[in-house]
């Protein structure tokens, strides 16, 4: 049995994530829209990626006899003025919830409940990951900012990035993984 203070702490992130979700569908669907279909690719899988990290957590909670309660949630930000402020904003909304995740740990520890803390190590180690892919992708863009034709081959790397990402979401079983 789970704790109220934990189970509280823990919808807060359910509800952290599926927005993520959408905050980058809407990313995506602004850079399919503006001529960046790699990019857009790429987006629209990490969307994938923070769905998956939401339905983890809604398993665990009920698995623990907590109650997973989906929120309303408002809209996302959808417009933006180029793919680097995109990534910019991505970059600060991972550190965001790196720090999130970082509290929640410091929650479950505080409440005795390590077998939460546990398994939200899962989670500290994919927002290394996580952030680090964010801060390469923005540096990448500023760089290709400043060639000639860079972007257009910035958007080309960014379908290849893509590919692998996907891969590695149906390799890990997706949605289908969660328990
Ligand atoms: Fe689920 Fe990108 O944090």
């Amino acid at each position: 049995m789970i704790s109220k203070i934990v189970e509280k702490a823990i919808n807060e992130q359910i509800t952290k994530e599926e927005d993520s979700s959408r905050l980058y569908l809407s990313m995506a669907s602004w850079a399919e829209r503006n001529g960046f279909p790699g990019a857009a690719n790429w987006l629209y899988v990490q969307a994938e990626e923070e769905r998956v990290h939401m339905l983890k957590l809604v398993h665990y909670l009920n698995d623990r006899e907590g109650a997973a309660i989906i929120p309303a949630l408002e809209a996302p930000v959808s417009k933006f003025k180029s793919l680097l402020e995109v990534f910019h904003e991505v970059l600060k909304h991972e550190e965001f919830i790196s720090a999130s995740i970082n509290d929640l740990f410091a929650a479950c520890n505080k409440e005795k409940d390590f077998s939460s803390a546990n398994y939200l190590q899962w989670y500290i180690t994919e927002q290394i990951e996580e952030e680090h892919n964010a801060r390469n992708i923005l540096d990448q863009i500023k760089l290709a900012g400043t060639h000639e034709g860079g972007m257009f081959l910035m958007d080309k790397e960014f379908a290849s990035m893509a590919s692998a990402k996907r891969a590695s979401l149906a390799q890990s079983g997706g949605a289908n993984a969660v328990t």
